[in-house]
């Protein structure tokens, strides 16, 4: 009955015709793709928009005056248009094609930070953050002799935003916060910490890593100044990722790498930058990657963000439901309306490692580990955790396999 339900919307059996990895098995069995919030898999579109630009019509792009440099120059630049249309961003001049999550945050860091960051400022993360929106900064304040400030995780996987409203009475320049824990599954709410941080003058940076390849985003409703996430877990391919940043803060800022392409003019003692975005992009770019990540934000969008939405809550209300049956399980973070389509947990005397390899024998792929979020993991006394993370390909009958195979790994480890 559930699977019709949440079948309504999407179709489900077409789309997993898409992606052809979904055929294959793993050790004797049927794959089950569990580990999305790693990476995702990619549609028979992507690759072949990857392999057409490869096959027909390979070039560097911008330094050409040849056909093949023009049609690879206008399909890496209209990649950018297609991202920025995606997310509702005022013009294409706000994406900045990175290679990953990580190196957007290091490049606000980098450009940003050190020309704004100062002896005695505060920057404010919270305690669900992954690594990569820690370390950046931790390199920062090191350096600048500035504060760092960690907004409490809650007992329910919630930030507990009293804590948050204290340390804005700081003198804060940034508050960076993830959209999606992605160990608890929980939605930050961050249109209302962006007002927050707004009012008391700071500026505010999103890790979208784990959001904007499952819902919605809107640059202009959510108000923020930078957002980053990566092509690979949207269905893209790896080795390309978006910095969006407002064009006003992006054109006062000095470029993070230097080099071929990012700039106007180069004399032997200075140099003047190029437009936005290519200031913030220098060397030959990810071309293929880019023309993939634009091939799947049209997969993507074609499907419906608020489809896809709707239906990975449902899955993950459904795993949720299913994991609590059995003896033993905790599952970490809030209840699903308030997260999106991952699920965490630990199960009593089993190690998740354990599990993941009993479920790996059974063709069901989990991560098992700190998930890169090793401060909130210290905090549940947890070394690892066990995760199940879920995207538009996966069924219910995906999920009772995940069980079966849990039952399975608690019926070799305990006794
Ligand atoms: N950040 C990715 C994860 O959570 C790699 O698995």
């Amino acid at each position: 009955m559930l699977e019709m339900e949440i079948c309504k919307k999407l179709d489900i059996e077409k789309i997993r015709r898409d992606f052809p990895i979904l055929k294959r098995e793993v050790h004797g069995k049927q794959l089950v793709y569990l580990d999305n919030a790693a990476t995702s898999q990619k549609p028979e579109s992507v690759i072949q928009a990857i392999s057409e630009y490869y096959r027909t019509y390979n070039a560097n792009t911008h330094r050409g005056v040849h056909l093949l440099s023009e049609e690879a120059t206008d399909k890496y630049e209209y990649a950018h248009r297609k991202v920025a249309k995606f997310i509702n961003a005022k013009s294409y001049k706000e994406i900045i094609f990175v290679r990953n999550t990580t190196e957007a945050i290091n490049l606000v860091a980098y450009s940003w930070g050190r020309a704004n960051v100062s002896k005695g400022d505060t920057i404010v993360l919270s305690e669900m953050e992954h690594h990569s929106n820690i370390v950046p900064w931790q390199l920062l304040a090191k350096e600048k002799g500035a504060n760092l400030e960690y907004i409490e995780v809650d007992d329910t996987g919630c930030l507990n935003l009293d804590s948050l409203d204290n340390i804005l009475s700081r003198d804060v320049k940034l508050v960076s916060i993830a959209h999606m824990s992605n160990v608890l599954g929980t939605i930050n709410p961050v249109e209302l910490i962006i007002e927050k941080a707004h009012n008391a003058g700071a500026l505010v940076m999103i890790d979208g890593a784990q959001s904007a390849a499952h819902m919605p985003i809107d640059m202009q409703k959510i108000g923020c100044d930078f957002y980053a996430f990566s092509g690979h877990k949207m269905a893209g391919p790896t080795g390309i990722g978006v910095l969006y940043g407002r064009k006003s803060l992006l054109e006062q800022m000095d470029p993070f790498l230097g080099g071929g392409d990012m700039i106007l003019e180069v004399k032997l003692t200075e140099s003047t930058w190029n437009d936005l975005p290519w200031k913030f992009e220098a060397g030959t770019p990810s071309i293929a990657q880019g023309i993939g990540l634009g091939a799947a934000i049209d997969y993507l969008t074609e499907i419906g963000m608020d489809a896809i939405h709707e239906y990975e809550q449902e899955i993950v209300s459904y795993a949720m439901s299913e994991l609590l049956n059995i003896d033993g399980i905790e599952i970490l973070g809030p209840s699903s309306e308030l997260r999106g389509g991952l699920v965490s947990f630990s199960l009593k005397d089993v190690h998740p490692h354990d599990i993941a390899s009993i479920l790996d024998m059974e063709g069901v792929a989990i991560r098992a580990g700190h998930h890169c979020a090793q401060p909130l993991h210290d905090k549940y006394g947890l070394g690892a955790s066990a995760r199940a993370s879920f995207y538009l390909y996966n069924t219910k009958d995906e999920v009772d396999l995940l069980i079966n195979a849990i039952n399975k790994a608690k019926g070799i480890f305990t006794f």
